[in-house]
């Protein structure tokens, strides 16, 4: 089969950095099979998934079954994520890099409860014993040591526990407004995580990059360390990009998330800092949940939108508008994304003997996305409605055409990506 290239833009194979699809464990929110399918659908070829399933990937061994897994139903090339929980398993990092996981995600301020494996983010929200204590500044400057020796790269929430604990409480009673969302985890608690951690990533010089960063000033932070030769990083999401809490108006407690979508100013400053490379990557954050679950007011409501089958087409409408050049859009969606996650030996370049993901794009197509013609397990989007300019009209895989006009062509040939750490032998040079 061939596809006509002619007046399309070719990319790299784009890739979603960010994705929780909650399998094993809560797979009546999301499960692999229909996230890496809604990811090939909208011109992604390789996604990279967090660790805090049930059980989350504390280990060489969990990560080796839930790749095995996983490899079983991916549509689109995958790599894993672990997780650490502070000193009671620093042990099993190294392992875990050298299993080829592609980032260590620190739960920096959540506990884990031992006898569900799932995180808990108050202490008091599980029984006595049950919980691992949320790790100290002890053991998160020993897992930035360990991460940094191995020369792995270290990611985390960022919004600080005891500026949340101190918000909610200051508010005194159940969130019943945008603005007691926003009271409750102000730009400080951003502020103060990210800050310590590039104080944490500079003694160390431990590799630490933000995740859904989604303030001004956090960001002026990194900008500022990146200067002095820190290296921290940041990601930002479409929904900060393209929403701000004056929509609340119109999409009520559809767009709760954490951190919370800010005001216009912090908006901008995310477009900027993708410009300047502040923010060198972008990731959906898909944190899927089930409808019956989202019907409910703005406190019951819990926390994530959907988002892995709208990125793209969200950036590349921001390609059209003018607010990113097509470099960057290379860059943030596919070059320094495979870099930063060290899978650059075989994605996100385009270079005799890579493997050839290309996504090729319609910077002109017009289409309106709909929430009820997605391919996640849940059909819930905040942009359903939503006119956009541009679309990924077909992508290769490993040279194969996988995905046409935003349907799977041939879906299901997923496979682990392992970072360039572990075994995989560089192919650059070798036949592709
Ligand atoms: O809103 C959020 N939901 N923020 C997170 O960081 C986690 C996510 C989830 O997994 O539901
Ligand atoms: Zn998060
Ligand atoms: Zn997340």
């Amino acid at each position: 089969e061939r596809v006509d290239a002619s007046g399309l833009l070719v990319f790299p194979g784009f890739i979603d950095p960010h994705v929780h699809s909650r399998d094993p464990g809560q797979v009546a929110k999301e499960d692999f099979a229909h996230s890496t399918l809604a990811a090939l659908c909208s011109g992604v070829t390789t996604l990279l998934e967090m660790p805090n399933a049930v059980p989350p990937i504390g280990d060489r061994t969990v990560f080796e079954e839930r790749a095995a897994a996983h490899e079983r139903v991916a549509s689109v090339d995958f790599g894993l994520w672990g997780q650490v929980f502070g000193a009671s398993n620093l042990d099993d990092l190294p392992g875990l890099l050298d299993a080829g996981a592609v980032a260590i995600k620190l739960f920096w301020g959540y506990a884990l409860d031992k006898r569900t494996k799932k995180l808990v983010y108050n202490t008091a929200d599980a029984a006595p014993g049950d919980v691992v204590a949320p790790p100290d500044a002890g053991d998160v400057l020993r897992v930035f040591e360990v991460v940094g020796a191995h020369g792995g790269l270290l990611a985390a929430h960022c919004e600080d526990r005891e500026v949340v604990l101190g918000g909610e409480r200051a508010l005194g009673r159940e969130v019943r407004t945008y603005e007691d969302l926003l009271a409750g985890r102000p730009a400080l608690a951003e502020v103060a995580a990210v800050s310590r951690a590039a104080e944490f990533s500079r003694v160390t010089g431990c590799r630490f990059h933000v995740v859904h960063i989604s303030t001004a000033r956090a960001l002026e932070i990194v900008r500022a360390a990146r200067a002095d030769g820190v290296p921290i990083s940041a990601e930002a999401c479409p929904h900060y990009l393209w929403l701000t809490a004056a929509d609340y108006a119109r999409h009520g407690a559809g767009m709760k998330v954490f951190p919370p979508i800010r005001g216009a100013q912090d908006q901008e400053a995310l477009w900027a800092a993708i410009a300047d490379g502040t923010v060198c990557s972008v990731g959906s954050d898909h944190a899927p949940h089930a409808p019956e679950e989202l019907g409910g007011s703005l406190a019951a409501r819990p926390a994530g939108v959907h988002g892995v089958e709208t990125m793209v087409p969200l950036m590349l409408d921001g390609m059209a508008r003018g607010r990113i050049t097509p470099e960057r859009l290379a860059a943030v969606l596919a070059g320094d994304t495979a870099r930063l996650y060290s899978i650059d030996h075989r994605k996100g370049r385009i270079a005799p003997g890579l493997d050839a993901d290309l996504t090729l794009v319609d910077p002109h197509r017009e289409h309106c996305i709909t929430a009820a013609a997605l391919h996640t397990k849940h059909k819930v989007s905040v942009f359903d409605g939503r006119t956009v300019r541009g679309a990924a009209v077909a992508s290769l895989l490993r040279g194969e055409i996988v995905m046409r006009d935003g349907e799977p062509v041939q879906p299901g040939r997923g496979r682990l990506v392992r970072t360039s750490a572990a075994t995989l032998p560089d192919p650059v040079g070798a036949a592709a």
